[in-house]
């Protein structure tokens, strides 16, 4: 099939290489001409394992295209989907104005071309509040276009770090449509990926917007739910990753998604919370566990810094430099949004004689981030993060630091280290003499 993809952010690119892959021709749109020429190049403009690839191959053998021309990309094919960004408004209304854009170019434009036989199928993949859809339905009857456009939810679930495989080995695929020509299209074009098991599920657009929130705001809810025991296992002397274990062999529960540690961060999960609690506002119902989720998230790094502030006085904070080990807001990712370990960065700074970062993938924009903060500054390497450090605070789970040699720790002055992430072995640390100090443990 031709297919048409408006917005090269993550879900776009993922989204238009991965159908390309499938055997189909993709015509990707996107309003930044700076993304657009790049991206000719096959310059991917974030870090995503196996995407620079993909997305060099399909381009090279003319099977993915980029444009900055909207028309041309419309012209491309009968088959829309909708990858633009939807950023959230302070009182976290999700800000439609870029759907809305595109949408509204989509009706002019068949609107243009009314005697085409072809009907359009739009495809809303973007993250949006329950009942997007249901109001743009209402706008084409009323602009008596519901005989030419079908416009669906199919809410894309992948993770960054591994969004190829998501995308390829989906765990389900959710249609939300009323038409039946729509999901006709959609099965077509995942029968290469899902003719092992019937994954595809046919639902209202208002369940499957919903299921979207919902899936964020569980997996969300889980890492709160832990980072909340978490609190407690401090109290009273408790270990949260043998309660972690301890709960998740029961596999109603399940052990993915509890691990405790500074709270959850990214482009995903903050947004779509907050979202979610939005729309239930507006509902006039009160959202008691999607609010506690993110007051449980916002105040874990204040009890994880508390750990600091706790072996170190104000005065004597001053005079120290710790190491801080990851800024991305997950391992294998450039992306610094919403990231606690940036946030760290910033509320310490000011207190602190220095912090020296060590940072795998994300260096260059957390560089950009911190770039007003004169104390902070940048390592090569683990080691030379720790030489002339007084203490070591970790942010990011990165692979680099699991297995690290502990003898690089005798080059901290204070012997302490602030797992934030839960990933060394406290037990060699405390036999090495390290005062090891995790989430919960
Ligand atoms: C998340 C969801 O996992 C995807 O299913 C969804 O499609 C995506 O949002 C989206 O809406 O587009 P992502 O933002 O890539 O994916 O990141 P996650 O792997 O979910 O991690 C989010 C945050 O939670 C990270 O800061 C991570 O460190 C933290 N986390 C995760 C924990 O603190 N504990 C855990 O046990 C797991």
């Amino acid at each position: 099939m031709n297919l048409s993809v408006l917005g090269c952010g993550y879900v776009g690119l993922v989204t238009g290489a991965c159908f390309a892959d499938l055997g189909n021709n993709i015509s990707c749109y996107d309003i930044s001409s700076k993304r657009v020429n790049s991206l000719k190049k096959s310059v991917v403009p974030f870090h995503e394992p196996g995407l620079d690839n993909l997305v060099a191959e399909k381009v090279e053998n003319g099977q993915l295209a980029f444009t900055s021309s909207l028309k041309n990309c419309l012209e491309f094919s009968d088959v829309y989907f909708i990858c633009v960004g939807t950023p959230q408004k302070h009182s976290g209304k999700p800000n439609l104005d870029f759907i809305d854009a595109a949408i509204t170019s989509i009706f002019e434009y068949v609107t243009e071309q009314k005697n085409s036989a072809v009907k359009k199928h739009i495809f809303i993949k973007s993250t949006v509040p329950p009942g997007t859809v249901k109001s743009y339905l209402k706008k084409l009857k009323s602009r008596k276009l519901d005989k030419l456009i079908s416009i669906s939810s199919n809410p894309e679930f992948l993770k960054e770090g591994s969004a190829i495989q998501d995308f390829m080995k989906p765990d389900r695929v959710v249609v939300g449509s009323n038409d039946a020509d729509a999901i006709e299209v959609l099965r077509l074009l995942h029968r290469p990926i899902l003719w092992k098991s019937d994954r595809l599920m046919i639902v209202s657009p208002e369940s499957s917007e919903t299921i979207k929130y919902s899936a964020n705001a569980f997996l969300a809810m889980k890492i709160s739910f832990i980072n909340e025991i978490a609190k407690l296992s401090d109290a009273i002397g408790a270990d949260i990753n043998e309660i972690r274990k301890g709960i998740g062999s029961d596999e109603r529960i399940n052990p993915n998604f509890l691990y405790s540690g500074i709270g959850y961060g990214g482009s995903c999960f903050p947004k779509d919370i907050r979202g979610l609690s939005y729309v239930f506002k507006k509902n006039n119902i009160t959202p008691h566990l999607v609010n506690a989720t993110l007051n449980v998230n916002e105040e874990q790094l204040e009890h994880f810094l508390n750990k600091i502030f706790t072996i170190y006085s104000k005065k004597v904070l001053k005079t120290k430099t710790f190491a801080v080990w990851g800024q991305a807001f997950k391992p294998n990712t450039d992306d610094i949004r919403e990231s606690v370990g940036i946030k760290l960065v910033q509320r310490l700074s000011p207190l602190v004689k220095e912090l020296k970062i060590f940072e795998p993938i994300a260096k260059k924009n957390a560089q950009n981030e911190h770039s007003e903060l004169s104390n902070v500054t940048f390592s090569s390497s683990l080691p030379s993060s720790i030489k002339g450090s007084d203490a070591l605070i970790i942010c990011t789970e990165c692979r680099e630091f699991w297995n690290i040699d502990t003898n690089i720790f005798t080059m901290l002055n204070d012997n302490n280290i602030f797992d934030g992430r839960n990933i060394l072995d406290k037990n060699i640390l405390l036999d090495e003499g390290i005062h090891y100090f995790g989430v919960g443990r």
